[in-house]
């Protein structure tokens, strides 16, 4: 089959890779020529574990090119996605949906007449109602569907996420549609992934709703995680005590300094808008985009108490930017948050990402934050580390090493990645979420505790 992805962001870059991994011929599209210009050298604009070698091989085969304008390869196509951003709209947190709009204008005359035009971007409800009427004033006579078919893979895990999926959820309103999104995964059918035919308007919301409750776990379990801390709890022995139970499930239930990225931000603020502007309210989604948002600057003074309760003039070490591991991708990283309200405190700072050092001097724009290559380098001299990011290379630190060149052992550990007897043992004091410290543990005569079943 042909196929055309307009917009190499993320999901575009990636899907457009797997797709012609699958054997369709694929070509990517995006209006910003530099981009297209680095892909046609085999330079890959995102870091993505496995993206460059797929998309070099694709390319080689034949399968995969890309273009800067839409009109060869959409006049061909048998399946045009649409991958644009849709960011929060400045001011009010609406999906912004320009970019799609502008698209679908743009390719409307240049679509065959059975084409089937897909939106992977997340797009708010009734988003693909708009694209058709856009396409049927265009092209009055003609049988393009609209259809939406949402991407669900994971920055770091993208290309395992796309072959294997939970599942693949299309939502058409016509058996051609259906027919031809049926072709274009019938790859994945050797996979057993099932592949859920909805109508459109319930695909687009599925995305959104995916992600709100994602997002609500792991702000459930951080909001355990701080009642684990007052009553001295373990919220890892809750969450594999809840995950243990089938119709809960144990992944995302870590607790950490809250959600960030690309995505759960702004799709919740944006599902939230929907709601209102359908006059149903979805208090769940509000109140877990507000306590995610706290916990993020809250996590702060989890640094300053650990550092005696002030950091001015301290020198702090914050390892791990990126929102997560095995990605560059800054976007509403818990870090900034924890950085600009420690420099705030006139702490001082020094940043070592493994990956997004770049991309974080960038995202913290003038804040005074330096960085450092290596996380030792990062830890001279420095009155406390902090980890906010988890990746591998952070998990296995030399503790003893880091220990003899900071100036004093502090560990503060927002993604309980360490166990605390090793940290306490190497000398340092340790700080984690909802694990109990011999500090934190209630006394038995500690208020309202004594009305409590005495703990083991
Ligand atoms: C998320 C969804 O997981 C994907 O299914 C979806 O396709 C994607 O958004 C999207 O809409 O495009 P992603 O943002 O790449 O994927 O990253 P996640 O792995 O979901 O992590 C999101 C945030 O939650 C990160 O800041 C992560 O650290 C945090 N998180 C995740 C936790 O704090 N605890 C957990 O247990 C899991």
């Amino acid at each position: 089959m042909r196929l055309a992805m307009i917009g190499t962001g993320y999901v575009g870059l990636v899907s457009g890779a797997c797709f012609a991994d699958f054997g369709h011929h694929v070509t990517c599209i995006d209006a910003d020529a530099r981009k297209i210009e680095a892909l046609n050298r085999g330079e890959i604009p995102i870091f993505e574990p496995g993206l460059d070698e797929l998309v070099r091989t694709n390319v080689a085969a034949g399968r995969l090119d890309f273009s800067g304008t839409p009109d060869e390869a959409v006049r061909e196509a048998d399946v045009v996605f649409l991958a644009v951003g849709t960011p929060s709209r400045r001011g009010d947190g609406h999906a912004d949906l320009q970019y799609v709009y502008a698209a679908t204008a743009e390719i409307a005359a240049l679509l065959r007449d059975d084409a089937v035009v897909v939106t992977k971007s997340t797009v708010p409800v009734g988003t693909g109602d708009e694209i058709e009427r856009i396409i049927a004033s265009l092209r009055p006579e003609s049988g393009i569907s609209v259809a939406s078919n949402p991407e669900f893979m994971r920055e770091g895990a993208a290309i395992d996420d796309f072959r294997r999926p939970n599942r693949i959820i299309v939502g058409a309103e016509n058996d051609h549609a259906r027919e031809v999104m049926g072709e274009v995964y019938r790859p994945l059918y050797l996979n057993q992934a099932p592949l859920v035919f909805v109508s459109r308007r319930s695909a687009e919301l599925t995305k959104y709703a995916a992600n709100a409750f994602l997002a609500m776990k792991i702000t459930f379990i951080n909001e355990m995680a701080d009642l684990c801390e007052k009553t001295g709890a373990n919220v890892q022995d809750i969450a594999r005590g809840i995950g243990l139970d089938q119709r809960i499930g144990s992944k995302f239930l870590n607790a950490g300094p809250g959600f960030g990225g690309s995505c759960f931000p702004k799709d919740l603020l944006a599902l939230a808008k929907t709601a209102q502007d359908f006059s149903t309210e979805l208090r769940l989604v509000e109140t877990t985009i507000y306590a995610n948002d706290r916990r993020k600057r809250d996590m702060a003074k989890k640094v300053i108490a650990a550092c005696g309760g002030n950091v001015r003039g301290k020198k702090i070490a914050v390892l791990g930017l990126t929102f997560k591991p095995n990605t560059d991708d800054m976007r509403d990283a818990p870090s900034i948050s924890v950085i600009t309200a420690l420099i705030d405190q006139g702490a001082e700072i020094v940043g070592h990402d493994p990956v997004g050092n770049a991309q974080a001097r960038s995202a913290l724009g003038d804040s005074p934050v330096m960085f450092a290559d290596d996380p030792y380098a990062a830890a001279e001299g420095a009155d406390a580390v902090v980890i906010v990011t988890e990746w591998a290379s952070l998990r296995a630190l030399d503790l003893a090493r880091l220990g003899k060149v900071m100036s004093a052992p502090v560990l503060v550990d927002l993604r309980n990645i360490y166990r605390r007897d090793e940290v306490v043992r190497a000398g340092f004091s340790y700080h984690c979420v909802g694990r109990p410290t011999e500090e934190a543990l209630p006394s038995e005569t500690d208020g309202h505790f004594s009305d409590l079943p005495m703990r083991a």
